[in-house]
């Protein structure tokens, strides 16, 4: 097998609800997820061991299967029985880490689709989808990627129009806060305010992204400690005072977005955040062939 290159891409959560906590410990979600043009670029090749290692740019993430890319070359083999080769996958992680912008789980979902395609498995998206469940809650969506509705654990989806052509600039302040520990936060609350994502979804049939860009909409943001709660704000506040149409957190952060209909903008909020913030990027939405 000749070396194969492909691309991840990023995720932001356009709307984001916690419906419900299952018996399982996990959680019913309800989120409107659109891919952006952000992306790691990743090589596959086979290394002649029956071992898998990651190799990234980034020398704390692990080389073994706690990698997602890793993890999903595993379910791989085990889910279409066919014999297991042992790979270097080399990241070259652009997405930041631990940031709420799906940059593990959007590994694992290319390393799903191109071991599909070197392999000639012939598995749709949805069968790889389904692969992607067992290696973490949001690979299914980032192996469809585009514009889409996420119910359940991530897992149910469903397709939506495309989020019309716009810039989208991206904050990750600098805290960390473990999923885990946002989601016990949200069980110990009662939630006053939700996401409108019916609305968001009409908006996004009449093509009006600032009727999307209104809505956008984390309930997570509610459960933040003061001081990180402070800075999203601070950030949100910034890009609406550059122009955005709208703005809120991704997944469970930190990482901030605004949405902008002018490129310049856009721009302009990213240079009013850099003397702040040293992780602040301008993308796109990416839509899948
Ligand atoms: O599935 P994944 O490993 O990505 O999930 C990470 C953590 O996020 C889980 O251990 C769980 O605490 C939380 N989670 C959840 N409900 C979901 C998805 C994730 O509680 N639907």
């Amino acid at each position: 097998m000749a070396a194969f290159e492909t691309k991840a891409h990023a995720k932001i959560n356009l709307t984001l609800d916690v419906l419900s906590r299952q018996p399982d410990g996990y959680h019913d979600l309800c989120m409107l997820m659109q891919t952006v043009t952000l992306s790691d670029r990743i090589t596959l090749a086979e290394n002649g061991t029956d071992l898998t290692q990651v190799i990234t740019n980034l020398k704390y993430l692990p080389r073994d299967e706690r990698n997602l890319a890793a993890a999903a070359a595993a379910a791989f083999w085990r889910e279409t029985g066919l014999k297991p080769r042992g790979l270097t996958i080399t990241i070259d992680k652009v997405i930041p880490v631990c940031a709420g912008m799906g940059g593990g789980s959007a590994d694992g979902a290319a390393v799903l689709r191109a071991l599909n395609e070197i392999f000639t498995a012939g598995l749709s998206k949805t069968e790889l989808a389904r692969i992607g469940e067992s290696v973490g809650s949001d690979v299914p969506y980032c192996v469809c990627e585009g514009t889409m509705l996420a119910e359940g654990r991530g897992e149910r989806l469903t397709a939506l129009p495309p989020l019309p052509d716009c810039w989208i600039t991206l904050c990750k302040p600098d805290f960390s806060i473990s999923t885990p520990e946002l989601f016990s936060r949200i069980d110990g609350v009662k939630i006053r305010c939700r996401p409108d994502t019916a609305g968001a979804i009409e908006a996004l049939r009449a093509g009006d992204l600032a009727g999307v860009a209104r809505r956008i909409f984390n309930v997570f943001e509610q459960v933040l400690p003061p001081r990180q709660a402070a800075l999203v704000q601070e950030v949100k506040r910034t890009l609406i005072g550059c122009g955005a149409l709208g703005a809120g957190m991704s997944g469970t952060g930190p990482t901030v977005f605004g949405l902008f209909d002018r490129r310049e903008a856009a721009e302009g909020a990213l240079h009013a955040l850099s003397v702040q913030y040293p992780g602040v990027w301008v993308a796109s939405p990416y839509q899948p062939d």
